[in-house]
């Protein structure tokens, strides 16, 4: 099956199907309210920097898709948004534009988006199996985006049939790509966390995006469109590491920049995984079925309201800068609590500080 048939299905999967995990993690993380908050609304400030650019408030719109006219019209709508809202986003896979340079126009949207943060993304296991830098320099520069995000994506590959399982010397080849490339490389999950233990790994990195579980899941989508092994494939279904533990792990890692995703929903899960120590947040889904309909003024809702809630938890946590919220005490509840717990995480560090 084509990458450009593969993709489309899988777009199709997630608008019509239940893909989410089953369980959203964010739920244990709660804000210890402050009832004075010592501050006017209008005075918060939710802007941040990240990885050179301004962002009118921590959110990314996360990496979907390209390589089809279909994908051209999604990141066409999500583009006019994020420039509209003053957010980033990522591009999907580009893989089919560096097999077939004549698709490249699928994502060629900046000028949709002058000024926003671009981030392009392209698969290790294409690196494993002989990309260098050259198909990584013209994946980036082709379609004038700011950086790389290589997605690491074990838990989708395994639960394709065609899927590509081609991990090894996965941390060498990310380190050579780093001293190459003269823009800032990520590496990015898509679904199934990040560990401190490979977070570890990857110091040498700009930045690791979590995508852990608790929003889409790529077995979930790939258990639709499987016929063989169907069963063991739902299996896997919640299969990965929480978002918010993923955060905490990645933190305590000392990697640079985390970008916390998956399954974050709301601005007020935004406010907790900035407390949790991600820099910024990314989501996918809920943006998708709006971005097919090209409703740019819908996606622009949906990131006005979005905003809004964080600029709310932000008051009700007296932040007037976002970097405050990651001085803000945090309740962590039911299942996260143990399984943070169990990982040696320091409780006493969110919730009295
Ligand atoms: C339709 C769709 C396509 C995706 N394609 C990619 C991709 O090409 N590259 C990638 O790194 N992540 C991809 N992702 C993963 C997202 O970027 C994100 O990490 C994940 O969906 C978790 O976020 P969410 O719970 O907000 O959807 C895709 C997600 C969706 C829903």
């Amino acid at each position: 099956m084509t990458t450009e048939r593969r993709k489309f299905e899988h777009i199709k999967i997630c608008l019509e199907e239940d893909v989410q995990s089953k369980y959203n993690y964010l739920e244990d993380v709660s804000f210890i309210h402050s009832a004075l908050p010592e501050l006017n609304f209008d005075e918060i400030n939710t802007e941040i920097k990240l990885f050179g650019k301004k962002l009118s408030f921590p959110l990314i719109v996360s990496a979907m898709t390209g390589g089809t006219d279909e994908a051209l019209k999604i990141n066409k709508a999500i583009a006019k948004a994020c420039q509209k809202t003053g957010i980033g986003m990522g591009l999907g896979s580009q893989r089919a534009m560096i097999e077939d340079p004549s698709l490249t126009y699928t994502y060629d949207i900046r000028k949709f988006a002058k000024d926003i943060l671009l981030i392009g993304n392209i698969g290790l296991p294409q690196f494993v199996k002989g990309y260098t830098e050259k198909e990584a320099l013209f994946a980036v520069n082709e379609i004038k985006a700011d950086m790389l995000a290589v997605h690491l994506n074990s838990l989708q590959e395994v639960s394709q049939p065609e899927g590509d399982l081609f991990f090894k010397n996965g941390v060498a080849i990310l380190k050579k790509l780093k001293e190459k490339l003269p823009f800032p490389v990520i590496a990015k999950e898509t679904g199934a966390g990040i560990s401190k233990e490979t977070a570890e790994n990857l110091t040498f990195l700009d930045g690791v995006d979590v995508a852990g579980i608790g929003g889409t899941s790529w077995s979930a989508v790939e258990y639709y469109r499987s016929k063989a092994h169907k069963e063991t494939v739902k299996k896997l279904w919640n299969w990965g590491i929480p978002t918010p533990l993923s955060i905490a792990e990645c933190r305590a890692s000392g990697i640079k920049t985390i970008i916390g995703s998956g399954g974050v929903r709301t601005g007020f899960d935004i406010a907790k995984c900035i407390a949790l120590g991600a820099s910024a947040c990314g989501i996918a889904l809920p943006f998708l079925k709006l971005a097919v309909d090209e409703d740019v003024d819908g996606i622009i809702e949906m990131i006005e309201t979005i905003k809004r809630e964080f600029k709310i938890a932000m008051f009700l946590n007296s932040c007037q800068s976002v970097y405050d919220l990651k001085t803000r005490p945090l309740f962590l509840t039911g299942e996260l609590s143990q399984l943070m717990q169990q990982r040696g995480m320091d409780f006493h560090y969110y919730n009295y500080r």
